[in-house]
C-alpha cells in the first residue's frame, strides 16, 4: 500500500520545500519508491530536484484539469527510485478553474480532484510526497483531502507556533468534512540555531505542545542546504557526507519506522 504524505503550513518559509525534497531522496536513496508532487505553483520543488521548467510537457496542472493522464506527467529523475510530478506557474489558476467547473458541472467535488488521479496509482509507490503552497487554499484542500497524513514542518523561531491554531482547525475541519482518515503523521523541527538558546527554548515549547508528534530529528540551519536546490540537487547528492544529508536520512528512517517499515 503506498503512503500519501503531504507537507503543509499557511506559513512560508518553514522548510516544506526543502524537507519535501530530501525526505523524498532520502526515502528512495533507503529503497522505497516514491513520486513526489510539486503543487505550489512556484515549482521551487521542480526546479530543486533538477528538473528544467523548460523541458515539462506535462505538469500537474494538466492532470487536475483533466488535460493528460497522470502517468504522461510523472517524470523519472535521474535518481534511482525517485519520481516527480512537477508544476510550472500556470498551477496558480488552478483555484478558480475548480471554482468555475464546479459551478456548472453539477457532481463536480473541487477539492476530490487530486484524490480522484492519485489513488489509481496509489500503490505503484511505498510512498507519495506532496509539496503544499502557503496557503490553505483549494490547492491545499486538495492535497489534504488526496493524503493519508500530514507532516508539520515548524521554524524553530520565535513565532514558530503562530498560524499552528489555524493549521491544526484547517486539518480538523478537512478530516470532519473531506477525509475523515486523515492523520497528523508528524512534526518536524527545522532551521534550528543552536547556537541560540531561543532556538532551543522553541523546541522545547514545540515538544511540549505536540508532545510524541514530534520527531526526534531536527533539522538544523545549514547553509549547503539553501545551496543545493540552486543545483538542481537533493542533498544527499550536492554533499552525501553532509550533516545536513544525516538529518535527512535520520528523518526518512523515522518515517518508515513509524509506518511500519513498509
Ligand atoms: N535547514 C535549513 N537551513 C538553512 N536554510 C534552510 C533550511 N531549510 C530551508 N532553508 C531555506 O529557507 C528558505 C525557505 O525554505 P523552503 O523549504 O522553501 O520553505 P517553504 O517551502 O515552507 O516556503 C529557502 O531559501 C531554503 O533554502
Ligand atoms: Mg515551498
Amino acid at each position: 500500500m503506498g503512503k500519501i504524505i503531504s507537507l503543509v503550513n499557511q506559513k512560508g518559509g518553514v522548510g516544506k520545500t526543502t524537507t519535501s525534497i530530501n525526505l523524498s531522496a532520502s526515502l528512495a536513496y533507503l529503497g522505497k519508491k516514491v513520486l513526489l508532487i510539486d503543487l505550489d505553483p512556484q515549482g521551487n520543488t521542480t526546479t530543486g530536484i533538477g528538473i528544467n521548467k523548460g523541458d515539462i510537457e506535462n505538469s500537474i496542472h494538466e492532470v487536475l484539469t483533466g488535460n493528460c493522464e497522470i502517468t504522461q506527467a510523472i517524470v523519472r529523475t535521474k535518481y534511482k527510485n525517485l519520481y516527480v510530478l512537477p508544476a510550472t506557474i500556470n498551477l496558480a489558476g488552478l483555484d478558480m478553474e475548480l471554482m468555475e467547473k464546479s459551478k456548472t458541472n453539477q457532481g463536480f467535488v473541487k477539492n476530490a480532484q487530486l484524490k480522484q488521479y492519485l489513488d489509481p496509482i496509489k500503490n505503484l509507490f511505498n510512498y507519495i510526497i506532496i509539496d503544499c503552497p502557503p496557503s490553505l487554499g483549494l490547492i491545499t484542500t486538495n492535497a489534504l483531502t488526496a493524503s493519508d497524513s500530514v507532516i508539520i514542518p515548524v521554524q524553530c523561531e520565535f513565532f514558530a507556533l503562530e498560524g499552528i491554531t489555524q493549521l491544526l482547525n484547517t486539518i480538523m475541519l478537512a478530516q470532519k468534512n473531506l477525509n475523515p482518515n486523515l492523520d497528523i503523521e508528524g512534526v518536524l523541527l527545522t532551521m534550528l540555531d543552536s547556537r541560540t538558546l531561543l532556538g532551543l527554548e522553541v523546541v522545547e515549547d514545540i515538544r511540549r505542545f505536540f508532545k510524541e508528534r514530534v520527531y526526534n530529528t531536527i533539522i538544523p540551519r545549514l547553509v549547503k542546504l539553501t545551496e543545493a536546490p540552486s543545483h538542481g540537487k537533493p542533498i544527499i547528492a550536492y554533499d552525501p557526507k553532509h550533516r545536513a544529508t544525516e538529518a535527512y536520512i535520520n528523518l526518512a528512517k523515522e518515517v518508515i519506522e513509524r509506518n511500519g517499515n513498509i
